[in-house]
């Protein structure tokens, strides 16, 4: 299979095409990646030295863009599509929700077209739990009957663009999923977003800025038990059907701090509450029982053994961490491929 991976140098993208390459020997990837600030080809330099130019090649390029789009169709003979490419953090649609709206929903409007015009046979679109808005706490968890009902211009952009799913399939009969999961963490996650911030911090004994009481609620979900349950909808998903994923972690913001600090051995003292997020939703759940029952997805971490191999990944690769600091990253980018 010659699968064309979206946003595969960022975090979720990259840890699924290392998933792809660790566990088959007969799927080609193409990475089509814009390269903002997430994307980091430093996460797949591995794959680029053994497969590149034979089951691996990567495509600089805008999802939003039509030509540059419609030119990689035509030049590689792909089957199936996943698409992670987007803008991901909610504090940065707060402060300019306008990227969003380009990549979120015109990039994905973009990529359903020319897939479709091509004739690609399946195409995955990979949303979040975001979309159905906020749980209070005695709320049952999500399920894919939920209605949508975003709160940040971040949620609302994803929703949008699951909408479109929903209009290709009902419309002109695509086959396409929608995956929709909870919070991940994990290895080559960019350290805006809490565990790999909290981590950075906490490490230079910095104040850890808590929105509002740090009691909202998130399911932390391993990246890898993610990257399954994708494949899975991939190779198993009804068309026009969304799925749930979830790893059976809800914690609060303060619990999933005070893990780390503990691992650390560092005070809780750190602990600095801060003005809160506009809009922060107060609590994700998710069922997931319609991908465990269609698809077999079951996931295979706890929280206590994910967030310990993943604090020992943080602590292994520093020099990760430091690139991405510092934004030695973006120098490496910019050699190969230009400013843009
Ligand atoms: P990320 O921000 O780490 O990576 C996004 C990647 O997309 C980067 O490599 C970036 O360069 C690329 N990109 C951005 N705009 C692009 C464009 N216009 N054209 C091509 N490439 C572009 O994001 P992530 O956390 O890996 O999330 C990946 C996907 O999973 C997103 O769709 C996100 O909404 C979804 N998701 C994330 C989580 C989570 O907890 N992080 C949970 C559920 C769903
Ligand atoms: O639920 C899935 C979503 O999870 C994905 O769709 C998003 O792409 C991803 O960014 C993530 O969104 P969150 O807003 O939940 O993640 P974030 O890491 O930004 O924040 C997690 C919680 O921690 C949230 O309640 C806000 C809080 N927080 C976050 C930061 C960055 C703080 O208290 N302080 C902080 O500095």
């Amino acid at each position: 299979m010659n699968l064309l991976v979206t946003g595969g140098c960022g975090f979720i993208g990259s840890n699924y095409i290392h998933y792809i390459f660790n566990t088959f020997s007969d799927i080609t990837v193409i990475n089509i990646d814009k390269l903002t600030y997430a994307g980091n080809l430093l996460n797949l330099q591995a794959i680029e030295k053994k497969y590149g130019g034979t089951r691996y090649f990567f495509e600089h390029a805008d999802i939003a863009n039509a030509d540059a789009v419609n030119s990689i169709f035509e030049k590689y003979d792909i089957d199936a599509v996943v698409n992670f490419a987007a803008e991901s953090h909610v504090d940065r649609s707060i402060n300019d929700p306008s990227p969003f709206i380009t990549t979120n929903v015109m990039g994905t409007q973009v990529l359903l077209t020319a897939a479709r015009n091509a004739k690609i046979e399946r195409f995955v679109h990979v949303s979040t739990d975001e979309v159905y808005g906020d749980l209070s706490l005695d709320d049952p968890a999500f399920t894919e009957e939920t209605p949508l009902h975003p709160s940040s211009p971040y949620s609302a952009s994803k929703a949008s663009a699951d909408m479109l799913a929903y209009a290709f399939y009902r419309t002109y009969g695509y086959n396409v999923s929608i995956t929709r999961c909870s919070n991940n963490y994990g290895p080559y996650q960019f350290p805006e977003k809490l565990i790999p911030l909290i981590f950075t911090l906490a490490s230079a004994d910095k104040p850890l800025p808590v929105y509002g009481t740090g009691m909202n609620i998130r399911d932390w979900i391993h990246v890898s038990d993610h990257c399954k349950g994708v494949h899975l909808t991939l190779m198993k998903g009804k068309a026009g059907k969304a799925y749930n994923f979830g790893g059976n972690a809800e914690r609060t913001n303060l619990e999933v701090i005070r893990t780390i600090l503990h691992d650390l051995d560092k005070s809780e003292d750190l602990i600095t509450f801060v003005q809160d997020r506009p809009g922060h939703d107060r609590r994700y759940a998710m069922n997931y029982s319609l991908a465990q029952k269609e698809l077999g997805y079951e996931p295979e971490y706890s929280f206590e053994r994910g967030i310990k191999e993943t604090l020992n990944w943080y602590k292994k690769n520093t020099d990760w961490l430091k690139d991405v600091q510092s934004g030695a990253y973006l120098e490496f980018m910019k050699k190969w491929y230009g400013n843009n």
